[in-house]
């Protein structure tokens, strides 16, 4: 079983080329050093992912994005490091000659993130270099929010945490393209559309379909081993009563003001407010089977600001299985 560790471990360890969970503000990371081919690979196979899916390199500073990590640094990046770094938002450059092959999955572009949890912070500055790191659950299962889960789901295959507690923002950084020097995004995530739109000066455009490696371009992503079924506040209690009549029990994931009644629904309750629903998002999730559910309801969120993360997620935790 994986070590809890404090920050002086860990960085001895990563510098060792081991694998470490550490706490971000956003979800927990499975990092390793991005230097290192071979540290990178183990990232890979603790979480069971396929190697040609990129990872993010998570630095200490903006000012380290020069220190090779990236080719160049358009204007709309730099302003958009200066302003949300540190903080849950990735860029995507064109590589620089310190990012490894491993990392990139080939690519000839790189994600990178400065995030704001100390711990984290703490970490990246002691290492000196940069820590490529997923999210640290196995591949296309639910991201974990709390070192209790990472330790469930990969407390066998890793041999530290770092316990930051709870993250405080619940839901992945928000993945903008820049390296052609306009900016698109790639993932919806906790920096909203809005907040770009706003620093930008002009409109930042969801990336379509054809967007090269698009996270969750996979059916299902952030998926419980319950099957989901992402509807409508409208739609929910009548899908709820179906779904009772074809099996028995099913959970509902909705707000305490949503009328439900029946036997066989249990309501998992969830917040209305965007940021408290995303900070609890993947513990409502795993909340399913805990409860040995096969079924469960959840009520897409209004879809402006951070309300459009909270809907991707779910309509990937509710996408069609077999890929994952
Ligand atoms: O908040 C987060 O972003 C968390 C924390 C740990 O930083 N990390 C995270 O990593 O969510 P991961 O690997 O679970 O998701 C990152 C996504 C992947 O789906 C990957 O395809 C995409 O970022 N990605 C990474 N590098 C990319 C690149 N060069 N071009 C396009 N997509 C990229
Ligand atoms: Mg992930």
């Amino acid at each position: 079983m994986a070590r809890v560790v404090d920050i002086d471990e860990a960085v001895r360890l990563l510098r060792g080329g081991a694998v470490v969970a550490l706490p971000t503000e956003t979800v927990y990371g499975l990092a390793a050093d991005a230097e290192s081919p071979e540290a990178v690979a183990r990232i890979f196979e603790a979480k069971g992912r396929p190697s040609s899916h990129p990872l993010i390199v998570h630095l200490p500073s903006v000012d380290a994005l020069d220190d090779g990590w990236v080719a160049s640094i358009p204007p709309v990046a730099q302003r958009l490091a200066d302003l949300l770094w540190p903080g849950p938002l990735t860029l995507i450059f064109e590589r620089g000659p310190r990012v490894p092959d491993a990392v990139t999955g080939g690519l000839e572009t790189v994600g990178i993130r400065v995030p704001s949890h100390p711990a984290m912070r703490s970490v990246l500055e002691r290492f000196g270099g940069g820590l490529a790191a997923p999210s640290a659950n196995r591949f296309g299962a639910v991201s974990p929010t709390t070192a209790a889960h990472v330790l469930a789901d990969l407390g066998h295959r890793i041999e530290a945490i770092v316990d930051g507690g709870d993250c405080e923002v619940g839901i992945e950084s928000t993945i903008v393209d820049v390296s052609t020097g306009v900016a698109r995004i790639l993932r919806p995530g906790a920096v909203t559309r809005e907040e770009l739109e706003a620093i930008v000066g002009g409109p930042v455009p969801l990336a379509g379909e054809d967007a090269p490696r698009a996270p969750g371009a996979l059916a299902s992503h952030y998926a419980p081993r319950a099957r989901i079924h992402a509807v409508s506040a409208d739609e929910a209690p009548q899908q709820a009563r179906e779904l009772v009549e074809s099996h028995g029990r099913v959970a509902v994931l909705a707000p305490p003001s949503m009328i439900l009644e029946g036997d066989g629904i249990t309501r998992i309750e969830v917040p209305d407010d965007p940021r408290e629903r995303a900070r609890g998002l993947y513990a409502s999730l795993r909340a399913v089977d805990a409860g040995a559910f096969d079924h469960a309801v959840v009520v897409l969120p209004d879809e402006s600001g951070l309300g459009a993360a909270i809907a991707d997620r779910l309509r990937k935790a509710a996408g069609p299985r077999g890929e994952a």
